[in-house]
């Protein structure tokens, strides 16, 4: 869950390395550090985000270097357990995404025959492992200290004395980007666009050898061939692009990336994938899970076919009996627990189908089949256009299961968003700010909406929240309710309608005052709470992606106003690849 990026050219390292992690702090921001090549190895590494230190990173010599920013688990974030690690010696250095996990057992063994250890990290052993098997080749040694190592790795390793970029990948992704002159190794393709869009992903079991030359690559030991691709994200898709926030620029870029998804998944492509499936599982986790049980209300609705959904961190060691489709769903591709879930899935002999943003992540080599969102990169920690691109596959799922019942719809659902994005949240966002805990309510599909609305405002506002099914919360929560625990009730003219006017009215009745997300005119609706925010008068499937729009820049501006780093909240991290 952190991120690592290396260079080899004839440029000074450590600029390109301090930029290249900027890109990469949504992986992990407690704590970061580089190094680079010259005799001994420099390094430069300290606690806390790269933005504060940078000036005095970037004065580091050297043409080749490693760097990594970092999201703790073993040991806390401070200087000494910042990465690179370096040997006894310091002739070697290695920065680690992943984890090992025999790791108490080799630190065991290597300070028993005398390693000191300076940090808390699982790290640390690889570069003392490596110490023992180096005679002036760090190839050589990479390749014999592997087989030592348990768990999960993307490693790029520096040896002083040799002009090279050592990396070696077992379940953490690592992408080799290829310049004129000069190559990239980056936990993804975000700090390597800004130079190049040719790249090579390294598959489980790789080691690569990245000289000023050329990059070779091997697995088992030999010489392997791997496909250079051209990546279709540009490097302007990583700015900011005059936004205050990535969060606030990635929500306004939903309609487009709403519309590229659907023009990019069109059903007859997708049906060849899903076939018809007796059965679909969904598993995933987060945001991504929202977005399964959204799908699991459309599918079941409009098709009849039956869906379970299972959070992929349970489905893995409780999996319930499964077959036909199993669908992993996934922004990053590299979630620990979805793999796990897929992989488990396969074992079961299920059809295994990913759908992810990210070209050449793990995902897409776990499952039998990849669906790509093409959403553009998104760097805000907090799912927004990824999410709304999931459900823009998932939906054109069910519009092939459909029998096309809702095809052309969703052709102008970025419509129907962009009417929503220029709302005026204030007096709501106001009410919220002041509140100890919001409570999240709606029915059908609009509860898995309450759910992830709940979601974005505890992750990036701070503020408790919670996302219920509106006929639940009379059953214990009801007790939490006051003036200070405002209610977001999505309240839809469907046949749930007068059951949720009832429920408002309960829940106001309790002292709590309610902000209502319904459809424009509804007058009734208006009367009885104490906000209203009209939406537009749509198709059921726009009325979730306008209502989900709504709630992210609700919690968005609450953030805001809060103070909160929106981008980067505390303790969280985009892609997380442990269990
Ligand atoms: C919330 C959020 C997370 C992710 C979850 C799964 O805003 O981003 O809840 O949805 O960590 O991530 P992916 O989709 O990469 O598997």
């Amino acid at each position: 869950m952190c991120g690592i990026v290396g260079y080899i050219g004839k440029r000074k390292a450590a600029p390109i390395l301090i930029q290249g992690l900027k890109k990469l702090e949504y992986r992990g921001y407690d704590s970061f550090g580089i190094a680079t090549l010259g005799n001994p190895i420099e390094i430069y590494k300290h606690e806390g985000k790269i933005s504060e230190h940078a000036g005095s990173a970037s004065t580091l010599n050297g043409t080749t270097g490693i760097g990594h920013t970092r999201w703790a688990t073993h040991g806390v974030p401070n200087d000494t357990n910042a990465h690179p690690h370096t040997d006894c010696s310091g002739r070697l250095a290695v920065v680690h995404n992943g984890i090992i996990e025999n790791y108490a057992e080799l630190k065991r063994q290597l300070m028993s025959r005398g390693h000191k250890f300076r940090s808390e990290t699982d790290t640390e052993v690889i570069v003392h492992l490596l110490e023992e098997k180096y005679q002036g080749d760090l190839l050589a040694a990479m390749h014999a200290t592997l087989p030592q190592l348990q768990g999960s790795y993307a490693i790029l390793a520096l040896a002083a004395g040799e002009n090279r970029i050592i990396a070696a990948r077992q379940a953490s992704p690592l992408v080799i980007g290829r310049g004129d002159g000069e190559f990239f190794a980056a936990s993804d393709m975000t700090p390597v666009l800004e130079h190049t869009e040719r790249a090579l992903f390294l598959e489980d079991g790789d080691v690569a050898d990245l000289s000023l030359q050329n990059v070779t690559i091997y697995h088992g030991g030999q010489p392997v061939e791997r496909k250079t691709e051209l990546i279709d994200w540009s490097f302007e898709d990583t700015k900011k692009g005059g936004f205050p926030h990535y969060m606030l620029k990635e929500i306004y870029e939903q309609p487009q990336a709403f519309y590229n998804t659907v023009k990019a998944c069109p059903p007859e492509i997708l049906a060849s994938m899903i076939k018809k499936p007796s059965q679909v599982t969904l598993v995933a986790c987060g945001s991504s899970y929202h977005a399964g049980m959204i799908f699991r209300y459309l599918l079941e609705e409009t098709c009849k076919v039956p869906a379970r959904l299972e959070f992929a961190s349970e489905f893995k060691y409780f999996p319930p009996p499964v077959n036909g489709l199993v669908i992993g769903i996934t922004q990053s591709g590299e979630t620990a627990d979805t793999l796990s879930a897929l992989k488990q899935a396969k074992s079961h002999n299920c059809w295994t189908l990913a759908i992810t943003n990210v070209l050449g992540s793990t995902v897409s080599r776990v499952a039998d089949d990849t669906v790509y969102m093409r959403a553009g990169p998104e760097i805000g920690v907090a799912a927004t256009k990824s999410f709304t691109s999931q459900l823009a596959i998932l939906m054109q799922m069910v519009t092939c299961l459909s029998d096309r019942k809702v095809c052309d719809l969703l052709l102008h659902g970025h419509r129907a968003i962009e009417e929503v994005l220029l709302k005026d949240l204030a007096p709501a966002v106001d009410l919220c700010r002041k509140a100890s805990s919001i409570f999240f309510v709606g029915r059908g599909p609009f509860y898995p909406v309450s759910l992830e609305g709940a979601l974005k405002m505890k992750e990036i506002s701070y503020i408790h929240a919670e996302g219920y099914a509106a006929g639940e919360i009379k059953h214990g929560p009801f007790a939490l309710l006051s003036p200070e625990t405002p209610v977001i009730a999505i309240c839809m003219p469907d046949e749930t309608y007068g059951v949720m006017l009832s429920n408002i009215k309960e829940m106001k009745a309790r002292g709590a005052p309610v902000i209502a997300l319904g459809l424009e005119g509804d007058s009734e609706l208006t009367d009885i709470v104490d906000m209203f925010i009209p939406l537009p008068k749509t198709h059921k499937f726009l009325q979730i992606l306008t209502s989900l729009v709504v709630l992210q820049l609700l919690a968005y501006h609450t953030a805001v106003t809060l103070g909160r780093d929106v981008d980067k909240p505390r303790n969280l991290a985009k892609s997380v690849t442990v269990e």
